[in-house]
């Protein structure tokens, strides 16, 4: 892949978008294009959550989703029971395919959802790896990995993780702040073709492909499929 066909990809999709801080008085066209993009939206606001209702027979369970929260209970005799209830933090996923909510545990931890939304169905189903009759429920944990994939590089102090941004594929930008100019900054279109693609291998792992073995050799912190979550 070439890197003008990355860019036309990259920049294909349509959907309303959110703001682009930094780089939006001097860039404001890729800004607002970027905002538009799934990984411009990786990561959505708890009010983006869509109200719904889902039944899981093999584990027995109710969950209903709306207004920032999730509950689940069981019926025993027409009464319910083992009922949970979590006040959902952010959501993973632009909702371009899916997403899923994410909650705090009483440690404090990010958890996920049992239950995540889909687009094809416009509705709430188990989250991957959820559809069994022992599933975790709301024990999951949101790893690191999630976030290395799903979000922006951690600024200190922010309360919760931010959509993709620029750095991820143009790198730290403080020089080019300070001299905005061609030659400041790393732009992909420079690099030859392999380390084009290495930048879109952070993330998208393709498993069929060469490059897959090749990367993992070399990379330890993302020893995960993208099937996997
Ligand atoms: C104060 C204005 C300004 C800001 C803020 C700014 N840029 Fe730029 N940027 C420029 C100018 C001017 C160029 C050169 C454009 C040209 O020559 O056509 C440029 C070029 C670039 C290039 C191409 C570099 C090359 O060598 O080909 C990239 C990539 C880029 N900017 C990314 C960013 C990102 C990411 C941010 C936010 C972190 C940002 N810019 C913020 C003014 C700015
Ligand atoms: C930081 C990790 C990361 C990097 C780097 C990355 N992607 Fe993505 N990409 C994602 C994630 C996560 C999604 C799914 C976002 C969503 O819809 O929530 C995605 C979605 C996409 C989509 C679908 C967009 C849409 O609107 O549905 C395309 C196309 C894409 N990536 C291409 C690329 C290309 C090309 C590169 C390299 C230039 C790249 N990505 C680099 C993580 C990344
Ligand atoms: C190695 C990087 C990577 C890891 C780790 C990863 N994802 Fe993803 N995830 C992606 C990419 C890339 C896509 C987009 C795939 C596509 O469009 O083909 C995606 C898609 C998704 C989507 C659907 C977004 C959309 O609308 O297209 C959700 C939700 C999601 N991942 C959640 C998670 C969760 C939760 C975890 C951790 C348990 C996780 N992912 C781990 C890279 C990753
Ligand atoms: C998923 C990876 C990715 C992300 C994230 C990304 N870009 Fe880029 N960007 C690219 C690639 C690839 C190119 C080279 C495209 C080409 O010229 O073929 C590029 C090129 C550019 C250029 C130079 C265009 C020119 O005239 O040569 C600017 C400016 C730029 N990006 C700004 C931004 C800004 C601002 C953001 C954040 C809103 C951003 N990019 C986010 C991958 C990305």
């Amino acid at each position: 892949m070439n890197a003008r066909l990355c860019w036309a990809l990259v920049f294909s999709s349509s959907l309303p978008g959110v703001d682009g801080d930094l780089c939006q008085p001097c860039h404001p066209a890729v800004v607002q294009v970027w905002s538009r993009n799934g990984m411009g939206r990786s990561i959505q606001p708890a009010s983006a959550l869509s109200p719904g209702y889902y039944y899981h027979r093999r584990s027995n369970r109710h969950y209903r989703i709306g207004n920032g929260r999730i509950r689940r209970h069981q019926l025993s005799q027409g009464q319910e029971i083992n009922v949970v209830d979590k006040t959902v933090e952010f959501l993973i996923g632009s909702g371009n395919h899916a997403y899923t909510p994410v909650h705090r545990s009483l440690a404090g931890t990010w958890i996920q959802s049992p239950v995540s939304w889909y687009r094809e169905s416009a509705s709430w189903n188990m989250s991957p790896g959820f559809d069994r009759p022992d599933h975790l429920d709301f024990r999951r944990p949101i790893t690191p990995e999630c976030l290395f994939c799903h979000s922006a590089y951690p600024r200190a102090g922010a309360e919760f993780p931010r959509t993709i941004d620029c750095d991820r594929c143009h790198g730290a930008p403080s020089r080019h702040l300070q001299e905005p100019r061609r030659g400041t900054i790393l732009n992909p279109a420079a690099l030859s073709r392999s380390k084009q693609l290495d930048i879109c291998l952070q993330c998208h792992l393709e498993t069929a492909s060469q490059d897959f073995g090749r990367f993992l050799a070399r990379t330890t912190p993302q020893r995960f499929l993208v099937s996997a979550w």
